[in-house]
Parts: C-alpha cells; structure tokens; sequence
C-alpha cells in the first residue's frame, strides 16, 4: 500500500511514469579509434587494423536518406566484422524526423556498439544541403537531431565535429557543451576547419580547449597523428583518446607501433604480405567472382593511393615521419620497397596484378582522393 507521500512519487517514478532511461556510457578511454573513412576504411581493411592493435573501429559514412530508401549499398556499409569489439556506424543527414527515424531503425535492425553523427563532412555535395559540417552553424537542427536520436537509441550517440567551418572562427568549444546537454556520450574534434580542409596542420592546442571545456563528456582528439611520439603528444592534451584516419591508411601498423612504443622497420615483403591479407578479406567479403575480384582491386588501388606515402623507418634522415611532408623521389632498399613508393598510378596497378591478376582490358583508375595524386 501507498502511505506516504514519498511513496507515492517513487511510485509514479517507478511505473506511473514512462520509465527514464539509463544513461548510456561509452567505455572507450584511452582507446585508439580507427577514424570513419569513407571507401577506404571497408571492412576488409578495418580487419587489417584490428589485427595491428586498432581498438574501436566505425563503418564508412552512410547516408541517411539512402538507408531509408533501402539501398542495399548503403546498408552494406553498416555491416561488422566479428573481431571488431567495439564497433559504430557513422550517420550524415540534415533533418531531425529522417535522422531520427533512420536512428529508430538502425536501433532495430543492426548490432552496434555506438552511432556516430558526421559533423564534419566538408564536401559540396553534403554540405549545401545542410549536412556534414553544415549542422555546426544550424544549431537548431543540430539540436534537434542529437536529442532525437538519442531518445530512441539504446547505445550511445557520439558526434564527429570540426574546430568550424571558416578558417580562423572556431566554433567548436561554444557547441560542446551544448552537445553534452543534448546527451551525447562523446565528441570527437577533427582539429582543422572545412576551409582548412588538410591544408596546415591541426590546431591540437584548441583540441586540449576543447577537451577541458568538453569535461565531463570524453573528447577524443583527431588530426595528423603518424607515430608513437605523435600520438603520445596528443594524449598529453588531456583528451580521453585520440582517433586516427590517413595515419591508419598510410601504415596500420601504427597502432601497434604506438601499443608497443616503437619504430617498426617494417620490410617490403611484410608490406606485401598485408596486401595478400587485405586480398583475401576482400573476396571474402565482396566475392571471388570477377565482380569481387575488380571491387577488391578498386578499393586496393584506392589504398595504394595512400600506402606509397609511407617512408621506410630505415631510410629516413629524421625520424619519425611527418604526415605533411612530402619526400624527394628515393630509391627503396629493394624492388618492392621502391614499387611501394611510387606515386604513379600504373605502378599501383601492377602491385594490384601481383595480387589479383591482369586487369581487364582498357582499365584504368583515377584515386577518389585526389589530394593523394600529388603528382
Ligand atoms: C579517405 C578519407 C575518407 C574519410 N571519410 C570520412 C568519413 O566517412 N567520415 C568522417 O567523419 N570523416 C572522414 N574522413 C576524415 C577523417 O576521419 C579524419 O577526421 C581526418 O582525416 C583527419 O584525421 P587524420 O589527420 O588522422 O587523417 C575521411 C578522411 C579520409 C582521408
């Protein structure tokens, strides 16, 4: 029986009441985050990653609207692989009833860890309809999607931010804790504006702002990391973790070398034999018919795009190497070592041939990321 008045309030709280949910906690601190890459970061190569120590790990950049249509594309890029242990799927849109709705059905339908929101997406395509990095200047919207979301998800929601879209007017440090109110479990802050885009280098003083201001919501930091120093530098920024994208796609091997505290001297036939693995992932994920083989050696060749970055430890002047520098021509200290450091499209295409095979007639390839054919 209800005979006091407290009773009856923990009674209404109890059942009377629709009941509160728990607070849903992100258990990620310290954690090495595998950045969301759209094409290149597919699930063969977060297998990759997972192996060489990458702790957290997130589906490319699925489009809202496209989920809701039922492309089964889009729906694909949602997909986990079992050794990703803590995993998310990253979501852009620009209007809180189709994010809203699309967060309801992802709740449904998929097994995940965490959903991610784009804030940060600076292209065109995204942008002008108010998606991506343009929710950071609707904050209305952006309210409004956070606090949707949220309500109907059972895992945590964390949002993918930039320091703002101009150049020089950051805007990140007055929206976090608007977003920690919205009841968001995490921030990640990419340390560059959309002008910016990877021009300069990223401003990880703003990021430990940032981080301060976040508190007690976990930020983690993102931008530029390429080492262990690097990564030790940033972690020093008071951050609760840091996440890791073109240094991942340069060399994955970069969150062993920072678990470990070292300098990997990794040989040409090691590389090589990364790039079997990944071949392998990927006709098991995409099929080992000619339609799989050519979609594995698409998003191989896209990879290469990135992996010629890389500077053999045992060849450098200096080290560590620095994600914005950019080489003299250098000869590797073997065969593959110097085809592995070529920036030349065909060069590409003949590794993808160790691998796969002859190319079909009139193939040719044009990297997405046009900012790696820097040629
Ligand atoms: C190929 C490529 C694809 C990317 N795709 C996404 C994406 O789908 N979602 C996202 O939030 N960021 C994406 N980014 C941005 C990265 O997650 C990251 O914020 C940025 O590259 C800065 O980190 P970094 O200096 O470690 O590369 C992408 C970056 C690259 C290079």
């Amino acid at each position: 029986f209800i005979t006091s008045k407290e009773q009856f309030h923990a009674y209404l709280r109890a059942g009377g009441e629709e009941e509160e949910k728990e607070e849903k906690e992100l258990e990620i601190q310290g954690k090495l985050y595998l950045a969301p890459l759209t094409t290149c970061g597919n699930l063969p190569f977060r297998r990759i990653c997972k192996r060489f120590g990458a702790d957290v790990t997130c589906g490319e950049m699925a489009v809202c609207t496209n989920l809701l249509q039922g492309q089964s594309s889009e729906w694909a890029l949602l997909k986990r692989h079992h050794t990703e242990d803590i995993f998310g799927v990253q979501l852009e849109g620009a209007f809180p009833d189709t994010m809203t709705r699309c967060a309801e059905l992802l709740n449904r339908t998929i097994d995940v860890d965490f959903v991610d929101i784009n804030v940060g997406c600076p292209i065109d395509l995204v942008y002008k309809k108010g998606g991506g990095c343009a929710l950071m200047t609707r904050s209305n919207k952006f309210e409004q999607i956070v606090r949707g979301m949220n309500s109907v998800l059972d895992v945590p929601l964390t949002v993918k931010i930039r320091t703002g879209v101009q150049e020089k007017v950051n805007v990140a440090h007055k929206i976090i804790p608007r977003i920690r109110e919205w009841g968001a479990s995490m921030v990640t802050l990419h340390g560059r504006s959309r002008e910016q885009r990877y021009t300069r280098s990223a401003d990880w003083d703003y990021i430990a702002e940032c981080a301060r201001i976040a508190s007690p919501m976990p930020l983690f930091g993102n931008g530029d990391i390429l080492s262990y120093e690097d990564a030790n530098r940033a972690m020093q920024m008071g951050v609760s973790g840091i996440m890791i994208a073109r240094g991942a796609l340069i060399k994955p091997w970069l969150f062993t070398e920072i678990k470990e505290q070292r300098h990997w001297d990794i040989s040409s036939r090691e590389r090589f034999d990364i790039l079997k693995d990944f071949t392998n992932y990927g006709l098991e994920h995409w099929g080992s018919d000619t339609q799989g083989v050519e979609k594995t050696r698409k998003l191989l060749l896209e990879w290469l795009s990135f992996l010629c970055r890389y500077i053999p430890v045992g060849l450098l002047e200096h080290l560590p190497q620095k994600i914005n520098e950019r080489p003299p021509y250098y000869l590797g200290r073997d065969y593959l070592e110097t085809l592995m450091a070529s920036q030349n499209v065909d060069d590409w295409i003949k590794i993808s041939e160790l691998l796969l095979g002859p190319v079909p007639p009139s193939f040719t390839f044009l990297p997405k990321h046009k900012a790696n054919s820097y040629r």
